[in-house]
């Protein structure tokens, strides 16, 4: 039995979570990162005797629409999957009953879900330093009682929260822009997963292919990008109330 650890995370947070699960599986993973769409997604053949960790954040209630494309191009054979989805201490909405949709098309079998918390990469402050020890103890509270279903071959599937048709999602259209501070030194436009930042002048932003996934932000080694003070100031606002009490991971088997 082999894991593989399936993952979108252009801030981290979403990682943090999918390694404490995985290796708490098997010190030993495979990574597929759907950052990148000419990564190596299409050429693993997984098996109906592997385990795949499916992670991905939650954008407005959703999966990040980016993350159907890619994941279709895994062919699941059968895996059976743990689907993951971490969000920002709002809310989580129908993003795993979307995942497991997305997973159950691209031949994946879908044996259990967990969601759980990580800092909101728009808005730091909320949910900031999560995942912490806690929601680590819970996390791999949650993944023995995995470990358990998948040793006795028990194939049922959980019940997952969310509806269908899902939500629409009303996304932020926050882009992030280049300060005084950037070198032009072209991290943000390799590492944007959309490839929505100009390679010759990273303050050219394919608006209509930018997610506002804040990892041109996270990567900068210049601290040299940033969302517009305003924007950014109403989003908190408006974040206030629905992200400051503390949410808890959940798991569904
Ligand atoms: C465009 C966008 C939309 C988001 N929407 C939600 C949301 O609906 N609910 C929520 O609780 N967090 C939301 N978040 C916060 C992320 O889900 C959360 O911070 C997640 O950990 C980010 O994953 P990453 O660190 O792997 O990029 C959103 C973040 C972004 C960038």
């Amino acid at each position: 039995m082999k894991i593989f650890e399936i993952v979108f995370s252009p801030t981290g947070g979403t990682e943090k979570v999918a390694k404490i699960v995985a290796n708490e599986l098997n010190k030993k993973v495979i990574t597929l990162n759907m950052l990148k769409r000419n990564s190596t997604l299409d050429k693993n053949q997984l098996t109906k005797d592997d385990v795949a960790v499916i992670s991905v954040p939650s954008y407005g209630g959703r999966v990040p629409s980016v993350v159907s494309e890619r994941l279709s191009l895994i062919q699941g054979n059968g895996a059976r999957a743990i689907l993951v989805c971490v969000y920002g201490n709002r809310a989580y909405e129908d993003t795993l009953a979307e995942l497991e949709d997305l997973a159950d098309k691209a031949g994946f079998k879908t044996v259990a879900a967990i969601s759980a918390i990580a800092e909101h990469s728009i808005v730091r402050q909320y949910a900031s330093g999560r995942p912490d020890t806690q929601d680590k103890d819970q996390l791999i509270a949650f993944t023995k009682a995995i470990k358990k279903k998948l040793e006795e071959k028990d194939m049922s599937k959980p019940q997952i929260p969310g509806n269908r048709p899902y939500k629409v999602s009303k996304l932020s259209g926050l882009v992030p822009k280049p300060t005084k501070k950037c070198v032009n030194c072209k991290v943000c436009a390799t590492e944007c997963p959309m490839q929505a930042i100009d390679f010759n002048d990273p303050s050219k932003i394919d608006k209509d292919k930018c997610i506002s996934c804040m990892r041109c932000i996270s990567v900068c080694p210049y601290l040299a990008r940033s969302i517009h003070i305003v924007k950014y100031k109403a989003a908190s606002a408006m974040l206030k109330k629905v992200c400051s009490d503390r949410k808890e991971n959940e798991l569904f088997i």
